[in-house]
């Protein structure tokens, strides 16, 4: 098992290994103690872990209730998290009572969202079950959930008070689904470690558990600088501003992980086009998301895209900042007029 302190507004770890699930109880009781807990979850998890935490959890001394969601982005809007919220209260949970957030990132956005307002807040754990998860939605504290205009676009910030990321869970995704997680991957590597980069070529999945503790440690040194998300925190939005845009052009048909893979593709090529960095190193970054198999192809107008990112929150007044790679392992923000957007994207496509 592998250890990640993360040291935020709220101190916390983050524990990568097999078999983890089994011993939620007792790690939970470590993080928390004693409490009741509501386990929130979808129903192709559910199916799948649920009984194993539930067991664990009760043989831990531990009361639940279990709220369970549709599985896929389309529940993570207000009418789940409202739902959420009012079962809390007609289950009469406290404010010393907690969340486990057992599921990928729409149920840990939408759970972490619920406990940062419940009651003006209460506890909750993050137990990812996708890869995407375990490295990078269930750590930092954002929480969201979807608004018709777009993405994310209502959340608060609110730390978990554990992270437990259970390796064995896994070995039943789809293949899609853990290829969207090696998107996020392959982003931190892009964003500031060359030699992960390298070393990805190699495969993800041989080594999961390093890869995931790796993902995680990069994020906690970010958000430990800035958890608030007002400087450097935005490197960690490499390829989503337009990756945004493409999931909403979709209508969510293209997942979170091929958007953010085809959006880094665009924003590299562009940063090739203005002589920031080489045709080598877009190769090379095309060359590892399609062996992660992933798509690196955009099949909407530059006209498309900035009307969709324009409704992205990550827009400050007249101008937006996007995330640009002047190299393999070295991403900086970059700054432009909105007005200057569309340009742009046209020339990453
Ligand atoms: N997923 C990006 C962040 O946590 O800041």
């Amino acid at each position: 098992m592998k250890t990640v302190k993360v040291n935020a507004s709220k101190s916390y770890n983050v524990l990568i290994g097999d078999r983890l699930l089994e011993r939620l109880g007792e790690y939970v009781n470590e993080a928390v103690g004693k409490c009741r807990l509501c386990i929130v979850t979808d129903d192709k998890v559910d199916a799948l872990y649920s009984e194993c935490a539930e067991r664990s959890l009760r043989s831990s001394g531990y009361e639940t209730e279990k709220f369970v969601i549709k599985n896929g982005e389309a529940s993570k809007n207000t009418t789940s998290l409202i739902a959420l919220l009012e079962f809390l209260a007609e289950n009469r949970f406290t404010r010393s009572d907690c969340i486990v957030a057992l599921g990928g990132g729409v149920v840990g956005d939408l759970s972490g969202f619920a406990a940062g307002v419940y009651l003006r807040g209460i506890r909750f754990i993050q137990a990812p079950t996708t890869l995407l998860a375990a490295v990078d939605s269930s750590v930092g504290g954002k929480t969201a959930v979807d608004l018709e205009a777009g993405k994310n676009l209502a959340g608060v910030f609110h730390q978990p008070s554990l992270v437990l990321c259970d390796t064995r869970t896994l070995d039943t995704l789809d293949e899609r689904i853990f290829s969207d997680g090696c998107a996020e991957v392959i982003k931190y590597a892009i964003i500031n470690d060359k030699p992960m980069f390298e070393r990805l070529k190699g495969g993800i999945k041989s080594d999961i558990e390093r890869v995931i503790a790796e993902c995680v440690a990069h994020k906690a040194e970010i958000v430990e600088k800035d958890e608030f998300d007002r400087g450097c925190r935005q490197l960690l939005n490499l390829g989503h501003t337009v990756g945004h845009a493409i999931e909403l052009c979709s209508g969510l048909t293209v997942s979170h992980g091929s958007a953010v893979a085809i959006g880094t593709v665009i924003i590299t090529r562009a940063s090739v086009a203005l002589g920031y960095t080489s045709e080598d190193e877009l190769c090379q970054i095309i060359s590892l998301f399609k062996s992660a198999g992933l798509p690196t192809d955009c099949p909407y107008s530059a006209e498309e895209l900035f009307s969709a990112a324009t409704a992205d929150k990550k827009r400050e007044g007249d101008s937006i900042t996007l995330i640009l790679p002047y190299g393999i392992g070295n991403c900086k923000p970059y700054k432009l007029p909105v007005s200057e957007l569309c340009k742009f994207i046209r020339k990453g496509l």
